[in-house]
């Protein structure tokens, strides 16, 4: 039996427990699934576990090639350490093909390439549907400033160019994803890196061969079982987790 621990946030996917040292916390990933700022909502056996996998492995893959990130260890199969930080209130989306809100805004096929890759951010915030704001906005309001705004430009595309590489590896093109950054002090020193997670919720992810979407579009869409196409994009990545019943939550506050 895990020890209780207290909880410091609850999203729609995640949970955030205190850490068991100062400067850390536990992130579980609940099985639920929204969408549409969960207008739509379901709860969908085992996509916890298959996201707190894949997470583990792109978050271990970015720090093997030295972009940093907030990932430490994984506990068990809904839980990983994280470091602690101040998230900037954004979403920062990169995009190399077009689709989803981009496609529907500017009127293009989802699927046409984009003529290099393309990084956007929506303010974070539920109530108003993370509107997309431009960088004037972001400097203004003070959530970031334009050194934050480089760096984080600068950790989007290397964290682009590695997720695209791996995907390539399996068949799968990496359509656009979204990412989250927070801020660490080490000292006086203020560090960017990337937090959150980076899972299929994230993500748009279609097979090189057939345009198959294996990421949260099968939810959105009503497109088929979501289980079934992360446990695809897990295996390809050899990622699969052990089988058996995914964990109940242990850490009820
Ligand atoms: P969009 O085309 O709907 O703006 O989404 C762009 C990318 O960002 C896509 O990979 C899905 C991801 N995303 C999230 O992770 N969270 C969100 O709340 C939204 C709207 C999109
Ligand atoms: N994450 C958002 C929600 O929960 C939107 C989305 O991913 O489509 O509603």
């Amino acid at each position: 039996m895990a020890p209780r621990r207290k909880k410091i946030y609850e999203g729609k996917a995640k949970i955030l427990f205190e850490g068991p040292e100062p400067g850390t916390l536990v992130q579980y990933f609940k099985d639920d699934a929204t969408a549409f700022n969960a207008q739509k909502k379901d709860v969908i056996e085992g996509k916890g576990v298959l996201n707190n996998r894949l997470s583990e492995f792109f978050m271990n893959g970015l720090t093997n090639v030295g972009v940093p990130t907030h990932f430490i260890k994984r506990l068990n199969m809904r839980e990983q350490l994280i470091r602690q930080v101040e998230v900037v209130p954004l979403e920062v989306i990169v995009r190399n093909f077009a689709a989803g809100s981009m496609a529907k805004r500017l009127g293009l096929e989802e699927g046409t390439p984009l003529p290099r890759p393309i990084v956007e951010y929506s303010y974070k915030n539920d109530e108003l549907g993370d509107p997309l704001v431009p960088e004037e906005y972001i400097i203004a309001f003070g959530w970031a400033n334009q050194q934050d705004l480089d760096d984080i430009l600068a950790l989007a595309l290397r964290v682009n160019d590695f997720l695209a590489g791996v995907f390539y590896g399996v068949g799968i093109k990496l359509i656009d994803f979204k990412i989250e950054i927070g801020r660490v002090w080490e000292g006086d020193f203020m560090r960017l890196i990337v937090a959150d997670e980076i899972s299929p919720d994230s993500c748009r992810l279609w097979d090189m061969k057939t345009g198959a979407h294996l990421d949260k579009d099968v939810f959105r869409r009503d497109l088929g079982s979501l289980t079934d196409a992360y446990s695809e994009v897990a295996k390809r990545l050899g990622v699969l987790p052990e089988q058996g019943t995914p964990e109940k939550p242990t850490l009820i506050n």
